[in-house]
């Protein structure tokens, strides 16, 4: 196969969207517009990328910059074929160029094959459309060849009925599109260099033009509106509930779920109503996902139960935990198999160990935690000082009574037992008990205050 050039045109303004923020920086899916697209263009392993931006200053280049792209300004925005011509000095005769367009998010990579498998001449992306109002048409001849694009602003009535549009994205030989793309004229309604217009000069000079439709029309659908938007993103998340379901997983209701990320899971996973799914997730087997639960950037290994309303954030859980309702993992969490995090429990930069439980209430940050440990509701591990931070150091089998506060740096004895209500700040000894509150007294005699009638 010919190497290839990709540009991607992202300049349109978007003032559909009604935001300051350039349009293709939208999320679909938690990623930008633009991202999708680049990141389906690099499957196909392009010589080069170009994308066309226009508004928004340099915030387009900056929130990109991870790709290895060039960057080309519009500036004014005189249409596609003029927004081409910006990317031409950056493109090589040899190899064909594709178009993509950075508010048309959900076009698929083989789709794109598809394309290029097609051989010589201009290849477009069309599609029939029930309605096909807003959009170029595509004409032909009694044959059935292509012979022009006609926009909706400048189509006759009779051209208007054609229900064939243009898609936009296109593949071209490189040197002819260099001399079409020279010889653009913006003599129509609009005002614009089309690119659309060189359908006609290939087909003048006798160049063939080709046409391939996508397997799905969601692939080609643009975003000009926020109502676009929320209904593409409604049709992704429906896209994946559906992969998750043909791979065996458990959706309470496949109309609420949102994955923003990737998604990997065992087999009998079961994951009920409202929850999130952020960057890369593993869910090993038979792991339940109690309602409203989000869970971002981490692991969760088999037969873990989390209860609803449990939030876990770059963490790592193994078998058997039990965690929620209301927890809290923040990043750096590591809980060992068989661990219980209960309600209104956070837990930051910590390892909890084997078997060990923190049922109810507690702070536990900056800490490490032995096996078999009992940490009483309402304990707080005191881990900062107004300036820096310190480690807790909790030993096997040690039992914390409720209501403690441990002032780090401690450390609690393996087996110790630390009395309820307890502040500690000093390190505690291996297997025995100790307590830091006053002993318990009853004064008698002692008289309540009681109001003056
Ligand atoms: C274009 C096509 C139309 C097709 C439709 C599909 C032309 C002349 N028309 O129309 O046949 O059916 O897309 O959605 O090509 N852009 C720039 N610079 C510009 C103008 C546009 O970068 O100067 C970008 C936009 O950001 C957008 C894309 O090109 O991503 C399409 O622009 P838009 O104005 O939406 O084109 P349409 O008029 O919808
Ligand atoms: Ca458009």
């Amino acid at each position: 196969m010919k190497s290839l050039n990709i540009v991607i045109l992202a300049a349109g303004k978007g003032t559909r969207m009604h935001s300051d923020k350039p349009k293709v920086l939208h999320t679909l899916a938690g990623k930008p517009l633009l991202q999708h697209v680049l990141d389906c263009a690099v499957t196909l392993q392009p010589k080069q990328i170009c994308v066309v931006y226009g508004h928004g200053g340099s915030a387009v280049p900056v929130a990109m910059q991870r790709y290895a792209a060039s960057f080309v300004i519009q500036e004014p925005q005189l249409g596609t074929g003029h927004a081409v011509q910006q990317a031409m000095p950056h493109l090589d005769d040899a190899s064909l160029t594709m178009v993509l367009f950075g508010d048309v998010p959900l076009i698929q990579a083989d789709t794109l094959q598809r394309m290029q498998q097609t051989g010589a001449g201009l290849v477009l992306l069309t599609v029939n459309l029930e309605n096909p109002t807003g959009y170029g048409r595509i004409v032909r001849n009694k044959k059935g060849d292509i012979l022009s694009i006609v926009e909706e602003k400048d189509a006759s009535a009779e051209q208007r009925k054609i229900s064939e549009v243009n898609t936009g994205i296109l593949l071209a030989p490189t040197r002819l599109l260099r001399n079409w793309l020279a010889n653009l004229q913006n003599k129509n309604i609009q005002g614009e260099y089309y690119l659309t217009d060189i359908v006609s000069m290939a087909v003048e000079q006798g160049v063939v033009v080709h046409s391939i439709q996508p397997a799905r029309e969601w692939e080609i659908h643009g975003i000009n509106s926020k109502s676009q938007l929320a209904v593409l993103e409604r049709i992704w998340q429906h896209v994946e509930a559906s992969k998750l379901l043909t791979s065996g997983v458990t959706l309470a209701d496949p109309a609420r779920i949102d994955v923003r990320g990737k998604l990997t899971c065992g087999r009998d996973v079961e994951i009920d109503v409202g929850c999130i799914f952020e960057g890369e997730v593993n869910l090993g087997d038979n792991v339940h996902v109690g309602a409203y639960s989000i869970i971002k950037n981490a692991s969760v290994a088999q037969g873990t139960q989390i209860l609803p309303y449990s939030l876990i954030d770059s963490s790592k859980v193994g078998a058997n935990c039990h965690i929620g309702p209301y927890a809290r993992l923040r990043p750096g969490t590591k809980l060992h198999d068989d661990a219980h995090v209960g309600n209104f429990v956070e837990i930051k930069n910590s390892e909890i160990g084997q078997g060990s439980k923190a049922n109810h209430l507690s702070y536990i940050g900056d800490s490490t935690v032995g096996s078999r440990v009992n940490i009483g509701a309402g304990t707080i591990t005191c881990n900062y000082d107004g300036a820096n931070k310190h480690r807790t150091i909790i030993e096997d089998d040690a039992f914390i009574g409720s209501d403690t506060q441990l002032v780090a740096p401690v450390r609690v004895g393996k087996g110790a037992t630390i009395g309820a209500g307890s502040t500690i700040t000093r390190d505690t000894s291996d297997g025995e008990l100790t307590l830091s509150r006053s002993k318990q007294v009853s004064i008698s005699g002692w008289k309540r205050p009681a109001k003056k009638k």
